[in-house]
């Protein structure tokens, strides 16, 4: 295994600025996914990683070697598309060993270890048939025996489970964690589901427009979102938003906003350099941090119950805030949650994320 390193990575398709100057160092072994919406640049940064697309600027090294300009096959990496990209016409066997045949290995020790890693995957009572005759899940673990087949230095995989069911996806999202734990393989693995990203990675890369805007453990992103892009990208349901104006009273900070109150707090160093500059500020709060109650000691958000959703391990409560924002929250167990009509939630001042009105998150106190 190897670890990777993009140094201001940029591409242009035409006068189209795609991707700006994103830096990326992947350690050996680490697992990292690009995280980000559709059209954010993802794929694009993956095929330029792989040498199927040229970076307009920057550099790129695979264990320490610089293959900016070397080809695919010189890269020595396995790759798994989102459409499977199996050849329709070769059986599972050939389909898997075909890396292998490139590389000039002798059929029946290519088809051997073909076998093998067949038997890892639950396939290996396929392998005479052709790609047409298996299920689509059984087409993703075949695509994915391909690329694991050879000893490469690094994976790259682009949305791989996003054509299975969404049963089938979570099977096959244990799998890959398994498989990354059993092997500890350098990966880099682009989606735009989140729940993907936190199973998966060792970091979280989430991109936006053609930028890197926060990378981290997926722990990290998700207790302290750089921006509220992030926040609002990242969980499900993502952190609720409420802009609010705080203001400065005898005993620290007040936040008031639509249907938002909040009880003075003491105010930190970061906070105070932002009220100086006369920002706004947006309060962020997870769903699983608010519980329904109309007091508290922190804050509360006051407005009209819009859905009520009974889950089986939680249920999802909804309220349309008196300002317009819908907020939600998480309230565990199966037990129904009775409210109705005017509702209220309640959450700890120890709870909140605020960002100020560039959308940045204004760092933790200490
Ligand atoms: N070959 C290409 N020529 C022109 N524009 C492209 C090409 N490939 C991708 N793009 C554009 O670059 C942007 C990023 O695309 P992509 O990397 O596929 O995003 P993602 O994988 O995050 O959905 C999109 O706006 C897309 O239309
Ligand atoms: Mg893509």
């Amino acid at each position: 295994m190897a670890s990777i390193q993009l140094d201001k990575i940029g591409k242009s398709f035409g006068a189209v600025d795609t991707i700006h100057a994103i830096d990326l160092d992947i350690g050996d072994g680490e697992f990292v996914c690009l995280l980000g919406p559709s059209g954010c640049g993802k794929t694009t940064t993956l095929r330029m990683i792989a040498g199927l697309e040229q970076p307009t600027r920057g550099s790129i090294r695979i264990g320490g070697r610089d293959v900016t300009r070397a080809q695919p096959k010189d890269r020595n990496i396995g790759m798994v598309f989102q459409d499977y990209a199996l050849y329709p016409h070769m059986t599972i066997a050939d389909n898997i060993a075909y890396p292998l045949k490139v590389r000039g290995m002798a059929e029946a020790q290519r088809h051997e270890k073909a076998r093998a890693i067949a038997e890892v995957l639950h396939i290996g009572q396929l392998l005479d048939r052709l790609p047409a005759q298996i299920s689509g899940g059984q087409q993703q673990r075949t695509s994915l025996a391909r690329a694991l087949v050879h000893p490469a230095d690094a994976f790259l995989f682009d949305e791989p489970l996003s054509n299975l069911d969404a049963r089938m996806r979570v099977e096959a999202r244990a799998f890959l964690c398994h498989l990354q734990r059993s092997r500890g393989m350098t990966a880099v693995y682009v989606t735009h589901d989140q729940a993907e990203a936190m199973a998966l990675s060792t970091r979280i890369a989430v991109m936006c427009a053609g930028d890197i805007v926060q990378y981290a453990p997926p722990l990290e992103i998700y207790r302290r979102p750089a921006t509220t892009f992030v926040a609002g990208f990242v969980g499900d349901p993502p952190m609720n938003l409420v802009a609010a104006q705080a203001t400065r009273c005898d005993r620290g900070i007040t936040l008031r906003g639509g249907g938002l109150e909040m009880s003075a707090f003491a105010s930190w160093p970061a906070l105070d350099r932002a009220l100086d500059r006369g920002d706004r500020v947006t309060l962020g709060v997870r769903p699983e941090h608010l519980r329904i109650a109309a007091d508290g000691a922190g804050g509360r958000l006051h407005g009209k119950l819009f859905a009520n959703e009974a889950m089986g391990p939680e249920s999802l409560v909804t309220l349309d805030l008196d300002g317009g924002v819908r907020v939600t929250a998480r309230v565990f167990g199966d037990a129904p949650v009775l409210v109705e009509g005017d509702a209220a939630f309640a959450f700890d001042a120890a709870r909140i994320t605020l960002f100020d009105s560039a959308g940045n998150r204004i760092d933790d106190p200490v």
